[in-house]
């Protein structure tokens, strides 16, 4: 029987809203987990049906799950932390005892096999093996970098004020895929009933741009010239650190993208269409992300 419900775990956060969407968007009833069920209703489309559930009680996640089929959640906790193990423990713990059907998982970062296995790559696999060796149908996706990251508001400042691009920390030759959260949506919905159980599928949208190529696009949106200028490792460490509030989350996302910089010069790329086509979705490409949504998020900003 197809599947046709679905409970989201960070269903308020960047990452989880979107996949709200694209559930009701194809008629699931969707479910919409919280720690603050009150501040959920607030944010998210009133078709979904919101339950208190704290990833760090194990109880909570039975009444969350009690009547669905199937999940989607991300660790909103670094991978290496011993939060992170408990989370992971209770949702798969919850999942059995309430015979989910299928978990479709996000990174919600690159960790393909060439990155070295540093604490934050290393929590992922983990997280990622754990859901695979669950003994329920799990499917994980692995996201290339976010487009809404160039939403982080002092980039939007600075592009505004100096037209420089100082994101991401990466060479100006690399050339990669990024990810729209809307397309991150999508596809997390269509794994539901898509044959991908025990798979682990590389996620982005279409467009494969270098930082020359970013900047043409951001120069269309902003109306005038952008310059990549690239932020040094230490600067991004304590920017990161600054905007997490945590030294160790800063240096640990420096470390991440001088891995994702040494990479292969192809890597992460893609192939958005492949991966389009056997989900049946529609993705978003680069410059359509570009002219629809982060101009229509600029004039909302003002
Ligand atoms: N690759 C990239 O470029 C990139 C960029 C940004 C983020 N990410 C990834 O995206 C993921 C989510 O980030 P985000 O920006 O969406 O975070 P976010 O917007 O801050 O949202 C975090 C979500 O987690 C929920 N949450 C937090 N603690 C919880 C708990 N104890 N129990 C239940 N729910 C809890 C929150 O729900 P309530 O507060 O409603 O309970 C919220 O919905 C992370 O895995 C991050 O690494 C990747």
């Amino acid at each position: 029987m197809a599947i046709d419900n679905l409970l989201v775990f960070g269903a308020t956060g960047t990452q989880g809203h979107p996949v709200v969407d694209a559930a009701l968007e194809e008629g699931f009833r969707v479910r919409a987990a919280s720690r603050n069920p009150e501040a959920a209703a607030e944010k998210l489309s009133t078709k979904a049906e919101i339950v208190y559930a704290d990833l760090l009680d194990g109880e909570s996640l039975d009444e969350a799950m009690a009547g669905m089929s199937a999940l989607f959640f991300h660790l909103p906790v670094m991978p290496d932390s011993p939060e992170a193990d408990l989370m992971i423990s209770h949702v798969i713990e919850a999942a059995r005892r309430n015979s989910l059907r299928r978990l479709v998982v996000t990174t919600g970062g690159y960790c393909g096999p060439a990155m070295p296995d540093r604490p934050f790559v290393a929590g992922l696999r983990r997280m990622a093996d754990r859901f695979l060796a669950s003994g329920i149908d799990c499917v994980v996706l692995r996201p290339t970098l976010y487009l809404a990251n160039l939403v982080w508001p002092h980039l939007i400042r600075q592009l505004r004020e100096t037209g420089r691009l100082s994101y991401p920390p990466l060479s100006r030759k690399r050339r990669m895929n990024w990810t729209a959260t809307e397309d991150q949506g999508r596809i997390a919905v269509a794994c539901l009933n898509a044959p991908v159980a025990g798979e682990t599928l590389d996620i982005a949208s279409p467009g494969v741009v270098d930082s020359a190529a970013l900047c043409r696009l951001l120069a269309k949106v902003y109306q005038r010239e952008v310059h990549f200028d690239p932020q040094s490792l230490d600067d991004f460490a304590d920017g990161m650190s600054h905007l997490s509030g945590s030294a160790d989350v800063g240096r640990q996302m420096a470390r991440f993208y001088a891995d994702l910089d040494a990479l292969p010069l192809e890597a992460p790329v893609v192939d958005t269409d492949a991966l389009a086509q056997r989900l049946g979705v529609q993705l978003t490409p680069i410059e359509v992300w570009m002219d629809e949504r982060l101009g229509a998020l600029l004039s909302l900003y003002g």
